[in-house]
């Protein structure tokens, strides 16, 4: 794992979306897993200005986000697929067609969880994956003691998750309590890791992550195990 520390969350940030453009350039049918978060409406921001400016080109990208609320249909404002459609694909050139995120509101949880993982299978696997780290060390939404060979499926919420999140939400009892998300085994066979994780709020647990011993305690403590994993913070 290597972590590279930058002076401020701006230059972290922009570390962050040159290394996803240039792996696009490099790759223009890259195979991108994104995440969600405050953390990265910026980086969002960042990579839609690259868009506009230097036309760096999503036209053959594939996507798939982590994670997604059980419950919450496309359309509500708290959505997981609102916040990508709004943050990030209406401002870049992406076939919506090719932007992938579990459904909350699936009749079948468990078989969505499948296809979502066949789905990425079919597409050769997630070339890059972003990722952030929640308070209680989740990547995703895998909450501490998640399987490190754990699949995409559904997942309670513990109550720091709830606490983080919930303010989002116009009426915060209004979260859902449950998620599907890709497994820490899903995340882990990403063929590079690039993960993002930025303030002073977050500095305790990214020390358990990187430092830390490997533990399913810590979900971002499995990411020491990955060949290819780089962790870009800033100094606070
Ligand atoms: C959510 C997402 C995670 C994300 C985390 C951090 O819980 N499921 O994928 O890493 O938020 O969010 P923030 O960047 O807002 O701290």
């Amino acid at each position: 794992m290597e972590v590279i520390i930058r002076p401020d969350k701006e230059k972290a940030t922009d570390l962050v979306a040159k290394i996803i453009a240039k792996a696009v350039q490099h790759k223009p049918g890259l195979v991108l897993g994104l995440a969600t978060g405050n953390t990265m409406e910026p980086l969002y921001a960042e990579l839609a200005a690259i868009h506009r400016d230097e036309k760096l080109d999503f036209s053959l990208c594939r996507t798939f986000n982590l994670d997604e609320y059980v419950g919450l249909k496309a359309e509500h404002r708290n959505s997981y697929r609102h916040y990508m459609n709004e943050h990030l694909f209406s401002k870049i050139n992406i076939d919506i067609r090719n932007t992938h995120l579990p459904s909350g509101t699936a009749r079948d949880l468990d078989s969505e969880c499948e296809k979502y993982e066949q789905k990425i299978k079919e597409c050769g696997g997630i070339d890059l994956q972003l990722l952030g780290i929640g308070k209680s060390g989740h990547i995703g939404f895998n909450e501490p003691l998640s399987a490190f060979f754990s699949r995409t499926r559904v997942k309670a919420l513990t109550p720091t998750t709830i606490a983080q999140n919930s303010p989002l939400f116009e009426k915060p009892e209004d979260m859902p309590k449950r998620a599907i998300t890709m497994g820490v085994g899903t995340i882990l066979d990403a063929k590079r890791i690039v993960t993002l994780v930025l303030g002073k709020a977050k500095s305790e647990i990214l020390a358990k992550a990187v430092e830390g011993p490997v533990t399913s305690m810590v979900s971002a403590s499995a990411l020491q195990l990955h060949p290819k994993c780089v962790v870009i913070t800033d100094e606070e």
